[in-house]
């Protein structure tokens, strides 16, 4: 060992016997701990399973035996650069007189008791030279272990300051491996998952796409320590960032082979000036660790969002009758007309009209025209949608609509009248996803009209029950003629779209909305404080649904995930209704060509719907039989009494006689209880091949499990499990 290194070493030893100070943030089962140094810098020591006492996490750094820190801020809680740094930075900025250096030390913490469950840390640090502070934020959620983590930068330099890179959170994690479950996708094929041991350098999960920022990769990931986490075991963290448009989420195994996970907004093309004494404030950066497992972590966060970022995440949900896929762009009121008679005779809550109601000089008959100009088509809807929902509330259900605010076709008065709200190139030429370009939201006067656009629909109409808000292309040639520092565009869209997503929720606080994005190109925590509901993916064919939602569920909870019956696919109506069950149950057919028995099916079960839905929209959910390495996939969900439960089992694989061959063992049941298990959801005419009068404990059900003899010519069970 070189004479410098080794000095070194021993300097880092006695740093950490000489530690100034302790900041641990408890929660649950779990301990994030900060450390402040003797030269003050703020470090990460510690996130695992709490311990006893108190006092003990200060030996936590000592117990390791890495290799040298050149710098002493390997585990930074916030990374800064231009000075020691070495590593990744979670802050890099251009000082007033052009100076790129920032150092930042300890100044302050303190915490606020905001409920008996939720906890804010706030640690102050400045620069050890200029005027320039960061203040990290660390909300934390004692009964589901869940943190959120963000920053506010400021200073009070004489001219502005350059922010080149600002992220939210900088944490540290220490073991002997790294596994990172990540997702990729494009349209229709959202949520593919894979699983990779970190090696030595950075991994990166980013979007630069602007507005359907997931649409290649969501900011959403897992990492488990030591070996691949299993649904039930292992040491698992799950995270993302609650954002809605570029990320960035830097993974760095360091030279000490400690992982390094550094997550913000993407400061691809995204430098921000900050005046002196302006806030810049960061998104929250989300995550949950499990000792047991990816099931525990899921159901930690699922839990979470229903008790405290989902709207409305504990109340109720619409079904409802969808016409996209059953009409496109081609219907008239009359039509429509038929179709809430249609809606009422299915027995859904309401019919959610979509794409191709408005515009008139340039109506909006496919993609390429009209969207900006949100009147109703006279020759479509002469009467205007006012008469639709009458027509529905006559009908006896309820109207919803589809709108995609944020966007414009060239073919449009509103191109034509305001070219400057649109994002394009001064001197260059346009480039179109889905005929389409996105309108500048960093622009006031933009933000006022894609608010009066969707305020004005509930103006006209009071009783107007639902929204589906679409967004359905990226950002190119990114450029505001508004903004005068063009850089400031990524962030300034996305806080635009927030500014009026959170004007309409003052005025209509509880009307569900879905949050769609030609796909699950969107969903993230800081939309869905706004949306009741997304729309995970347009493939509807419910054998890829399995798949789809299944990966979702690791991170969003049932009753946020809409899933329609359509025409996709070949499996049997069964399988596309029981599939839609498991979220938030809608239908996209045309409810006239269905047959007496697909009616009668599909009748019965909303109705069954009905009575399940509280268990699956607000109950744990166990995943027991995973589709991507068995021949069927098998869902539970349990209610908080485990009185009542649901499972869901769909066949994967066409392959000759492939079937359920061993029983499925269940979860989160009482062992003490005894339970009944019958299988609902019938089509006319079949009888289960279930015997419906067993009653078993719940300890034979989840050790030895139950069989819900699945199999070709029964792809799909869902099965009730009652309390005697
Ligand atoms: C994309 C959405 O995902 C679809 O459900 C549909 O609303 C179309 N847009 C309408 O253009």
């Amino acid at each position: 060992m070189k004479r410098s290194v080794f000095l070194l070493s021993i300097l880092v030893f006695c740093s950490y016997s000489t530690i100034a100070q302790i900041i641990p943030v408890i929660t649950r089962q779990n301990a994030l701990v900060f450390q402040v140094s003797q030269n003050k810098d703020v470090q990460m020591i510690y996130l695992g399973e709490k311990l006893a006492n108190q006092d003990e996490y200060v030996q936590i750094p000592g117990l390791y035996n890495q290799s040298g820190d050149y710098t002493g801020l390997y585990n930074s809680a916030y990374t800064s650069s231009g000075t020691r740094n070495l590593l990744e930075p979670a802050i890099s900025v251009t000082h007033s007189d052009g100076n790129n250096s920032l150092d930042l030390e300890y100044v302050s913490h303190d915490v606020e008791k905001i409920s008996d469950d939720i906890s804010l840390l706030k640690i102050t640090l400045k620069d050890r030279v200029y005027p320039f502070q960061v203040t990290m934020f660390i909300k934390s959620y004692f009964a589901e272990d869940v943190i959120e983590q963000w920053t506010e930068i400021s200073h009070q330099e004489k001219k502005g300051v350059i922010l080149r890179k600002y992220a939210s959170a900088n944490l540290s994690l220490k073991s002997n491996a790294f596994y990172l479950t990540q997702y990729h996708g494009d349209w229709a094929k959202e949520m593919r998952p894979e699983e990779s041991k970190l090696t030595h350098g950075i991994k990166t999960l980013d979007s630069k796409l602007g507005t359907r920022a997931n649409l290649f990769q969501p900011s959403f990931f897992m990492i488990s320590m030591g070996k691949p986490a299993t649904e039930d075991e292992g040491e698992v963290l799950y995270g993302m960032l609650e954002w809605s448009g570029n990320f960035k989420i830097d993974m760095e195994l360091d030279p000490q082979d400690n992982l390094r996970i550094i997550a913000g907004i993407n400061n691809y093309a995204s430098e921000y000036s900050l005046a002196a004494n302006q806030n810049f404030k960061t998104p929250a950066f989300l995550y949950v660790l499990s000792k047991n497992g990816k099931g525990e972590a899921s159901r930690k966060i699922q839990t979470w969002a229903r008790d405290h970022k989902l709207l409305d995440g504990k109340g109720n949900r619409l079904t409802l009758l969808n016409n996209w896929e059953a009409t496109g762009f081609g219907f008239n009121e009359q039509k429509l007309f038929a179709i809430l008679k249609d809606t009422k005779k299915l027995g859904v809550d309401l019919f959610l009209l979509d794409d191709g109601w408005f515009g008139n000089k340039y109506p909006r008959n496919s993609d390429n025209a009209g969207l900006g100009d949100w009147q109703a088509n006279r020759e479509k809807l002469p009467t205007g949608v006012a008469s639709l929902v009458k027509e529905a509330s006559a009908t006896g259900v309820k109207f919803g609509i589809w709108v995609e605010p944020e966007m414009v076709n060239p073919a449009s008065n509103l191109y034509h009248q305001h070219p400057d709200w649109v994002i394009k190139q001064p001197n260059r030429g346009e480039y179109y996803f889905r005929n389409q370009l996105v309108l500048d939201l960093s622009n006031p006067k933009v933000q006022d009209f894609v608010f009066g656009v969707v305020d004005g629909l509930f103006t006209e109409n009071p009783d107007l029950a639902y929204i589906k808000w679409d967004c359905n292309a990226v950002i190119y040639n990114a450029y505001s003629a508004h903004l005068q520092n063009k850089s400031h565009l990524y962030v300034d869209y996305v806080n635009g779209l927030y500014n009026v997503l959170k004007r309409l929720r003052d005025k209509h606080p509880t009307v569900p909305m879905m949050l769609c994005s030609g796909g699950g190109g969107r969903v993230d925590y800081a939309a869905l404080q706004y949306f009741t509901e997304f729309w995970p993916s347009d493939n509807t064919d419910p054998l890829e649904r399995v798949f789809i939602q299944w990966e979702y569920s690791y991170f969003f909870p049932s009753m946020s995930m809409s899933c329609h019956v359509t025409d996709w696919g070949r499996q049997p109506l069964k399988y596309k209704v029981d599939v839609a069950m498991m979220g938030k149950m809608g239908f996209d057919i045309v409810v006239d060509r269905l047959s007496e028995n697909d009616l009668k099916f599909c009748q019965q079960a909303v109705g069954t719907y009905n009575q399940l839905k509280d268990i699956i929209w607000h109950g744990d959910q166990y995943r027991l039989v995973d589709p991507k390495s068995n021949d069927f996939a098998s869902l539970m969900y349990v209610d908080s009494l485990k009185q009542k439960a649901v499972i869901f089992n769909y066949l994967v694989n066409n392959r000759y006689d492939v079937r359920s061959v061993c029983p499925v063992k269940m979860k989160g049941l009482n062992p003490d209880r005894k339970y009944r298990v019958q299988e609902v959801n019938l089509y006319p005419g079949t009888q289960s091949a279930l015997d419906s009068q067993k009653v078993l404990s719940g300890d034979f059900l989840m050790r030895v499990g139950y069989n819900p003899r699945v199999d070709g010519s029964r792809q799909s069970v869902v099965l009730l499990i009652e309390e005697e």
